[in-house]
């Protein structure tokens, strides 16, 4: 299994950076580098270097990470470069062409796990040294801009910055958005069948969103003020926080640097209580969405609503509700754990991309989340579950959690040959 996992990542590495899959993504993905990063320090530390030092590359001057960077041109893709036109702002990066949005900022907790992995500990504290001053501009970024009413709690504004772009969780957002009817060219379709992609009307939306943002030339404060899309979203944020504290971790090994340490645990403290406060809902016992620009919490649980786990976010107390709920709405001895929804929901769909499917790197989290809060036997059941999914169905971008439909032949969904997948089962398979 993992040298299936090494040769899909030499497959797709593309000399300086390593794409989701062939086809469907030809670029390079913020959060995807990061995880892939992961797993190319167990075989490649060099090309894990420059996987990560090739996407701070493309940093805006003022701290900003975009999603995607278009190091190449490509015909398979839909939206391109001259669609996103991050140019439009003033701060965006001279050298690379980018998106004008951005992905859950995992960079922090990457280096931190780099380190983990790496052999060599002064080598890679080298390499460290150089890079995590860019990744404590990217939070300064995230709240000096996005955290518009001080709370603590960075926005999103658009759905992909989520990485779970289809969920459920934005249907009545979008309900309420009035997006045109929009003429493109998806390019998506192409390569996936429709079934497990999103549908035109979401793409509609994302679109339209996309074109307000870029009527204000990306500036933060006028998204603040007028996308229809402004949630702040527990996964982005436990990202966030688990790679605040990996900053610290770094920069108490590196010295010096008081005041950031300081300034890092000054967003650090108010950061988890707001998040507490305000994302955990009692009654559902997990951690939920909030809808910023309608002032309402988004009631769901989805795979989102375990990652602060990763983050040691919620009490002891806390943790053990989640895990409930998790085997509530998620568990039963036949579903491989875990759905990216609820699958009590009316709004599940078992094949549906962010919908309902099994996704590895929200399993990676809740695995390592899980372990930290004593739920080991959960735990291991999630790697295993992941080990055997990948196993009967190949390395797909995202499994069905229903055990049945597992048999000769079946395949998991969306892109094959994926790299987050094949990277972070290299990382589970080394853990006990
Ligand atoms: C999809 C996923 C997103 C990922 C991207 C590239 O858009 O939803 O999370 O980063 O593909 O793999």
């Amino acid at each position: 299994m993992k040298g299936k996992a090494i040769e899909i990542l030499n497959d797709n590495w593309r000399g300086g950076f390593t794409i989701p899959c062939q086809g469907l993504y030809p670029f390079q993905w913020s959060w995807d580098s990061g995880f892939i990063a992961i797993g190319l320090a167990h075989f490649n530390m060099g090309r894990a270097k420059k996987e990560i030092s090739t996407l701070f590359d493309a940093q805006w001057e003022n701290g900003f990470l975009p999603h995607i960077v278009f190091h190449t041109e490509s015909e398979t893709y839909f939206p391109g470069p001259e669609y996103h036109r991050a140019d439009l702002h003033p701060k965006s990066s001279k050298r690379s062409i980018s998106t004008g949005m951005t992905q859950p900022p995992v960079t922090g907790f990457v280096l931190r796990e780099l380190y983990r992995i790496a052999k060599d500990k002064e080598d890679i504290l080298l390499f460290i040294e150089k890079v995590v001053d860019r990744v404590y501009a990217n939070h300064a970024y995230f709240y000096e801009h996005r955290d518009p009413n001080n709370e603590g709690l960075v926005y999103i504004y658009h759905n992909w910055e989520s990485g779970t772009d289809n969920s459920p969780l934005w249907d009545d957002i979008f309900a309420s958005m009035g997006s045109p009817a929009l003429s493109f060219q998806r390019k998506d379709t192409d390569q996936v069948d429709l079934s497990e992609r999103p549908s035109k009307r979401e793409y509609d939306h994302y679109l339209h969103i996309i074109e307000i943002a870029k009527r204000y030339n990306y500036d933060d404060k006028k998204i603040a003020e007028f996308s229809p899309f402004l949630v702040q979203d527990p996964l982005f944020n436990a990202m966030l926080i688990k790679s605040n504290q990996s900053l610290l971790d770094l920069y108490s090994m590196i010295g010096h640097n008081q005041e950031k340490i300081d300034q890092l645990i000054a967003w650090q403290e108010k950061s988890i209580k707001t998040f507490n406060e305000k994302l955990f809902d009692e009654e559902l016992g997990a951690y939920v969405h909030y809808d910023l620009r309608n002032e309402r919490p988004l009631k769901y649980v989805s795979s989102s609503s375990f990652s602060p786990l990763f983050a040691g976010i919620p009490g002891q107390k806390m943790a053990d509700k989640m895990v409930r709920t998790l085997l509530d709405r998620f568990g039963g001895e036949d579903h491989y754990l875990c759905a990216s929804f609820d699958r009590t929901n009316e709004r599940f769909n078992p094949k549906q991309y962010w919908r309902g499917p099994v996704w590895i790197n929200l399993n990676w989290m809740l695995y390592s989340g899980l372990k930290d809060y004593g739920f080991k036997d959960i735990a291991e059941r999630v790697k295993n579950d992941s080990i055997e999914m990948i196993e009967k169905a190949g390395f797909y971008e995202y499994f069905d959690p229903r055990k049945e439909i597992y048999g000769k032949g079946t395949k998991g969904y969306g892109g094959n040959n994926f790299s987050w997948t094949a990277a972070l089962i290299i990382d589970l398979l080394n853990k006990d």
